[in-house]
């Protein structure tokens, strides 16, 4: 069951990935791509052991001889995550458990909409597990065919339809869990209902693998949406996108899925460097949305209705042009354009991002306080600031400016950092919306969540894993941190 191994993780992390794709017979190019993008991520450490458990048993069996012996472990998913939460120290301390190996659909229960499934599942495949008995998993995510379940719900994932179905949590039902010690912990339940004491399933999701390892999760499942139209609209910037969406849930009768936003910078970067991209509207304009609404009845007049209501938000100034995708070809285009942005961002040189939210309606001031903030510290900054705005999530990520140095570009980071992050704070918004904490935000985190939340935080660390051996040095700051 054991591997011994001693590769650099980027090394390590290849190795996992080509298992893992002969496994799941995933697209081996798409894997190698992915592994690309990966071998240039600024986190790496070292590991002297991965351990491939296909069980819940193997699991705890691994769990256990690592608590004995106090050794650390890292729970490993799909790696795709941004804040290095799967990423182990320098050293070859700690243990890499992947959940690769755990991907069965336990149960699909079509009648109680929820499926069970194992935790090393891609989500892309639970997706299809569902669509088979003719239900919907809502969550959807760029990274969704290589991402794992137990990962998505480790870090609370979020992604793209969270507006209308809510984040990893809120699809939740029951999981199952090995705790620190080994024991398992069985929560596996498919009930929307049970007032049976505290929420043992919700310390686990977003803990990022710090209290147990997540092995199996219920889940819910809902109607498979019918009728879906997508549209692409150019909007004058960020305060008429906050107003239409506002606009469109009322008209609709909230049955906006998805709410994108995306300033002409990241088209611009996604035409340029991803194949295939392109603009669909005839000329340029300062901010576009993604949007897409969706019933699971057959509903040719939602389009109609639609129609009607863009066309009163053409005449009051917040839409400026707009394209429907007349077919799934042209859907699918829409979301590549969509879903490219972060790898063009990549592409096009240094960046420094944020994945903050606050509360939608002060969006609008969030982005032009940091964009002023960040260019006092960065003259030339290009602000590339798109994503989620129908929950309040904003990407809020800055490129090297044109012709500027890299190194002197990140050493600015931390400052950056700060303001933004300051910026957050006086909106009481959160300055990790879905990417979770991991390595790189720990002491983001210490500064702003208060001193009590924290000893919370720590004493349930304590009392769930006393000894420290899940997953070390992420998520929590040490005491002294803060
Ligand atoms: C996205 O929404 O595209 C991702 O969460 C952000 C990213 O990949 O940088
Ligand atoms: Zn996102």
């Amino acid at each position: 069951m054991l591997a011994l191994l001693d590769f650099r993780v980027r090394q390590r992390d290849f190795l996992l990935e080509i298992t893992k794709a002969i496994t799941a017979q995933l697209d081996l190019t798409e894997v190698l791509r992915r592994v690309l993008y990966a071998s240039l991520a600024m986190l790496s450490g070292q590991v002297g052991l991965v351990a491939l458990p296909d069980s819940t048993a193997r699991v705890a069996g691994v769990v256990g001889l690592c608590a004995a012996a106090g050794v650390g472990i890292v729970p490993h998913g799909g790696n795709t995550s941004y804040c290095g939460g799967a990423t182990p120290h320098e050293g070859g301390h700690e243990i890499v458990l992947s959940l690769a190996r755990m991907n069965r659909v336990r149960e699909v229960d079509a009648a109680n909409f929820s499926i069970t499934v194992e935790a090393g599942c891609l989500l892309a495949g639970v997706q299809s597990a569902a669509a088979e008995v003719d239900r919907y998993f809502p969550l959807s995510l760029g990274s969704e065919g290589s991402c794992q379940v137990g990962g998505n719900l480790s870090t609370n994932a979020g992604g793209l339809n969270a507006l209308r179905y809510g984040v990893a949590r809120e699809l939740a039902l029951g999981l199952e869990v090995v705790l620190a010690d080994g024991r398992v912990l069985d929560g596996l339940t498919s009930l929307r209902k049970d007032n049976t004491g505290y929420d043992l399933r919700d310390l686990f999701i977003g803990a990022e693998g710090t209290l147990g390892v997540i092995t199996a999760a219920s889940l819910k499942l809902f109607p498979r949406p019918r009728t879906i139209e997508t549209s692409f609209l150019a909007v004058p910037g960020l305060g008429a996108a906050v107003s239409l969406l506002a606009r469109l849930r009322a008209a609709t009768g909230d049955l906006v899925t998805s709410f994108e936003y995306l300033p002409r910078s990241a088209v611009e970067m996604a035409t340029r460097h991803i194949d295939g991209v392109a603009d669909p509207l005839a000329g340029p304009h300062d901010a576009y949305v993604l949007c897409e609404v969706s019933t699971a009845r057959e509903d040719p007049a939602l389009r109609v209705l639609l129609e009607g209501e863009l066309a009163g938000a053409m005449e009051d100034g917040l839409v400026l042009d707009a394209v429907f995708a007349e077919s799934l070809a042209q859907r699918d285009a829409l979301w590549r354009l969509r879903e490219s942005v972060p790898e063009a961002q990549r592409m096009e040189g240094a960046s420094i991002k944020h994945d903050v939210s606050v509360p939608v309606a002060a969006l609008p001031r969030f982005a032009d306080d940091a964009a002023a903030a960040v260019l006092a510290i960065v003259p030339g900054g290009r602000m590339v600031a798109y994503g989620h705005v129908g929950d309040g999530n904003l990407h809020f990520n800055v490129s090297v400016p044109a012709g500027g140095d890299s190194r002197e570009f990140l050493a600015k980071a931390p400052a950056i950092h700060e303001a933004v992050h300051g910026i957050v704070r006086h909106h009481r918004g959160s300055i990790s919306a879905e990417h979770g904490i991991g390595r790189l935000k720990r002491h983001a985190l210490a500064r702003s969540k208060g001193a009590v939340a924290l000893e919370v935080m720590r004493a349930i660390k304590r009392a769930l894993d006393p000894r420290g051996i899940m997953n070390p040095g992420k998520v929590l700051p040490e005491p002294g941190e803060y």
